[in-house]
């Protein structure tokens, strides 16, 4: 196949949702409908098996939360679909926000009884401040919850989202009849039917059809005339292009377990979801048909098999052609990299493969090289933007528990702060180190995770941080910035990067700070933005 048609058969995608809305089982049902997997179940059975043959996702399994994110590809008619996976818990989120830089649009599954939840909320703020086209998926209709408009009117009020329906429920829970397909105008009649399979569903073309008044009543056609007529008259009519614009969102109501409305969700996406995009580098933007190879590391998952150590670096391909065994530059470190066995994602398994396109992950294997946000090329010294690391909000000394195993402790800070578990910040007055996450949780990760793969032990001890901030100045001479960092000296640090950060202890004594030194900047996040 020619270069440019693999890259417009690609959809790079993620799912997203506050947790148990239903990402699992939509992703399931996805891979079901796209040959990738025969029954449903497999994809968390295979999350369990995982669990019990590593020590690290033996903490997933025990918490039943996701804390690995991963790529699951499959064909659909003729399209190479790549979902990009990301853990709903909130202690993860910057897992999820880094993931969202990798993808090229979102589906977002909303519950239909709890409506639009907290994490939703973050997530989707992203996705919009970074325009990437959505599509919500409104899940669980077997189930009673809220009135369809109500729902639809909290989507634009709560995640500021201009929605247009393409499909339209008819009943609700008990009384859940089927679906109109605006995208396709027909109508699916709803059957319970056996929930791990894909179940053959027939379809009316017409509200007048006899066989369909036989089916759910007359009293539910004349509803369902009356909210189409509803839904004509409210809302702007599908436009793909406002849509890749991030300025309209296409809704569709289902039920996941049921697999209802996901065929409709899904024919309709591979339709209209942007295949890979341009993606901007500090010197130029990137076009995804240029010859050149290149692509950026946008997480890093600790190997399962705790006999090896490496890890495996996950590369969203932007340009060209990726090909094994061929030496790539590594910008950052500027050097030559080659790699024998880079991985492709194929369902829940991985291989490896000669040659990967723009839109697909390759999972390379890493010894020490990589970091998150590390940009790879043909030869080019360009870096892609946009992986920056958040402020954390949760703080502690970390101290070393064995003084015989020091050097292994800061080897494996090194780099579970490579990965992007966590920030390091070491304290300018006495050089003491200091732990920043996001969520309270990845201490126990790293805690663990030290031990385990490691060999070395650490204690916590509290610090009392409300918040970290990147700070800069102008003119490194400017009066004001000198008098700041010696009368808040107690309070300073540097990151990784050797870039200045500002501990504040409280909201009040960070607000004070900002209004006292004007001429010193505050960020919130490493980006400095
Ligand atoms: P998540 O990844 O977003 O956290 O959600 P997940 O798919 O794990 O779904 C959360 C729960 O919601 C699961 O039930 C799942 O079966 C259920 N669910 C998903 N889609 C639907 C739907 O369309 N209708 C109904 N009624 N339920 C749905 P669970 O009891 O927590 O887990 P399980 O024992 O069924 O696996």
């Amino acid at each position: 196949m020619e270069f440019l048609q693999e890259i417009q058969r690609r959809r790079t995608f993620g799912i997203i949702s506050h947790p148990d809305a239903g990402k699992t089982t939509l992703t399931e049902k996805l891979l079901l409908y796209g040959g990738a997997i025969q029954e449903a179940g497999a994809v968390k059975s295979n999350k369990i098996k995982k669990g019990a043959t590593s020590d690290f996702m033996e903490i997933e399994r025990q918490r039943g939360i996701s804390v690995a994110t991963s790529v699951l590809a499959f064909n659909y008619q003729h399209k190479k679909i790549n979902i990009l996976d990301t853990p709903g818990h909130k202690d993860f989120a910057e897992d999820t926000f880094r993931t969202l830089t990798a993808v090229d649009s979102v589906i977002v599954v909303i519950d239909v009884a709890k409506g639009v939840e907290e994490q939703t909320e973050k997530l989707v703020e992203v996705c919009r401040m970074r325009k990437i086209p959505i599509i919500v998926f409104i899940n669980k209709l077997d189930r009673e919850g809220k009135d369809a408009f109500d729902l639809l009117d909290e989507v634009e009020l709560k995640l500021g989202l201009k929605v247009t329906p393409l499909s339209f429920p008819i009943g609700m829970g008990y009384n859940f009849k089927g679906i109109y397909n605006l995208w396709e105008q027909n109508i699916k009649i709803f059957e319970s039917t056996d929930k791990q399979k894909i179940a053959e569903t027939t379809a009316y073309d017409s509200l007048e059809d006899e066989e369909l008044e036989k089916a759910i009543g007359k009293a539910s056609i004349s509803e369902l005339i009356e909210s189409l007529e509803l839904v004509k008259g409210v809302y702007p009519a599908f436009d793909q292009k406002e849509y890749l614009d991030g300025n309209l969102q296409p809704v569709f109501f289902g039920s996941a377990l049921n697999n209802f409305g996901v065929q409709e969700l899904l024919d309709c996406f591979i339709h209209i979801a942007p295949a890979p995009l341009p993606k901007s580098a500090d010197k130029r933007l990137i076009q995804p048909n240029e010859s050149a190879f290149s692509g950026f590391v946008f997480k890093i998952h600790a190997n399962m098999d705790p006999n090896h150590r490496d890890r495996l670096a996950f590369v969203k391909i932007v340009s060209g052609i990726f090909k094994r065994n061929t030496p790539y530059f590594h910008v950052r470190q500027k050097k030559k990299l080659k790699f024998s066995s880079p991985n492709a994602f194929f369902a829940e398994k991985k291989e490896v493969v000669d040659e990967s396109f723009p839109g697909d992950i390759v999972g390379l294997h890493d010894t020490g090289n990589f970091k998150i946000g590390d940009t790879l090329t043909s030869g080019e010294e360009i870096q892609y933007k946009g992986i920056p690391s958040f402020s954390p909000e949760h703080f502690r000394f970390i101290n070393n528990a064995d003084p015989m195993k020091a050097k292994q402790l800061f080897k494996g800070i090194d780099q579970l702060m490579d990965e992007g578990v966590a920030q390091l910040f070491t304290l300018n007055l006495n050089g003491r180190k200091v732990i920043g996450t996001v969520g309270a949780l990845q201490f126990e990760v790293i805690q663990y995770r030290l031990l385990h793969e490691y060999g070395a032990q650490c204690s916590y001890e509290n610090l009392n941080v409300h918040k970290a901030c990147w700070v800069s100045c102008e003119n490194p001479d400017h009066p004001e910035f000198i008098e700041f960092k010696r009368v808040k000296q107690k309070f300073l640090a540097v990151d990784k990067q050797g870039q200045l950060v500002f501990l504040a202890d409280s909201a009040f004594s960070l607000q004070m700070t900002q209004q006292k030194y004007p001429a010193v900047s505050f960020f919130f996040t490493s980006e400095m933005k």
